[in-house]
């Protein structure tokens, strides 16, 4: 399975924190943001990995990632979006580097405390179809929300004022090639965008699509007060690890 990070987008959300580098870049603790979806990929036994990136900034992602070392990779394959069409827009992108396999996206402002390692596994042995990664929320209304019955994901809803779940869908999604096609059938949304809970519910509709529940914590990191709770929650994994001390001195490497 190969391994897909998308990092483009404005990050407008992030103004003016976003108006002289990508979102992408801007810290989460002791790191730089696209640090953690990587390691995610990296985690899962995912080593031939792509970055979608876009933006006046996207030479930074070169400069700062180089080919992996750092992750214990020998390669990155890079690719730039132009403009902000959305999250199926800019996987869209990828379809000569997917070359049929199957891939696991991850959304570059997303970071997760535990592993995916085991879903990435069931995935592999899954013929055909998708998997996502569900997380239980109380403030549903700003993600994808799946409702759920009999087992069954029945339909994603896309920032519903009134979600029929708490089930918020991550930003972790794993496909088969098929993919590619579903993307090209697709019409912006109401925000102008080539939505990937369209792309999620041309899955559900083929009966194709199966879930997990994703362990530990989850959070996006796409505006100031998810920006510092990755912060928190990332620290607090550290301090977890090692003593409070070390991480208030700055000398702790998680
Ligand atoms: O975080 C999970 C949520 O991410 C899901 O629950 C939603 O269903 C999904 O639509 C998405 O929601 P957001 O509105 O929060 O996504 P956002 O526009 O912040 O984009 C998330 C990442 O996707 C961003 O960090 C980079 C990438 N992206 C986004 C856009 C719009 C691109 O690479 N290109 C783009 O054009």
């Amino acid at each position: 399975m190969k391994g897909i990070v998308l990092a483009g987008g404005t990050g407008s959300r992030l103004f003016p924190l976003t108006k002289i580098t990508n979102k992408h870049l801007l810290p989460i603790y002791d790191r730089p943001m696209i640090y953690y979806p990587i390691q995610t990929l990296v985690d899962a036994g995912i080593r031939d990995i792509m970055i979608v990136t876009g933006g006046r900034n996207s030479g930074d992602f070169l400069r700062l990632l180089a080919n992996g070392k750092e992750f214990g990779l020998k390669h990155i394959n890079y690719t730039y979006q132009e403009g902000e069409g959305g999250i199926a827009d800019a996987l869209a992108l990828a379809e000569h580097f997917a070359d049929g396999q199957q891939i696991c996206v991850v959304l570059g402002d997303n970071i997760i405390e535990g592993s995916i390692r085991a879903a990435a596994g069931q995935f592999r042995n899954q013929a055909v179809g998708a998997h996502i990664l569900l997380k239980e929320v109380k403030d549903a209304e700003r993600f994808g929300v799946a409702e759920v019955d009999g087992g069954r994901i029945v339909g994603i809803e896309e920032k519903p004022r009134q979600p029929k779940s708490n089930y918020a869908v991550t930003g972790i999604y794993m496909y088969d090639a098929s993919v590619f096609e579903k993307i090209k059938t697709l019409v912006p949304s109401g925000r102008g965008e080539l939505e990937i809970t369209d792309v999620n519910n041309a899955y559900i509709r083929e009966g194709t699509m199966t879930f997990s529940f994703l362990d530990g914590w989850w959070t996006d990191a796409g505006t100031f007060d998810s920006l510092l709770r990755a912060t928190n929650l990332v620290a607090q994994s550290a301090v977890g690890k090692h003593s409070e001390e070390d991480v208030m001195e700055g000398t702790v490497q998680i």
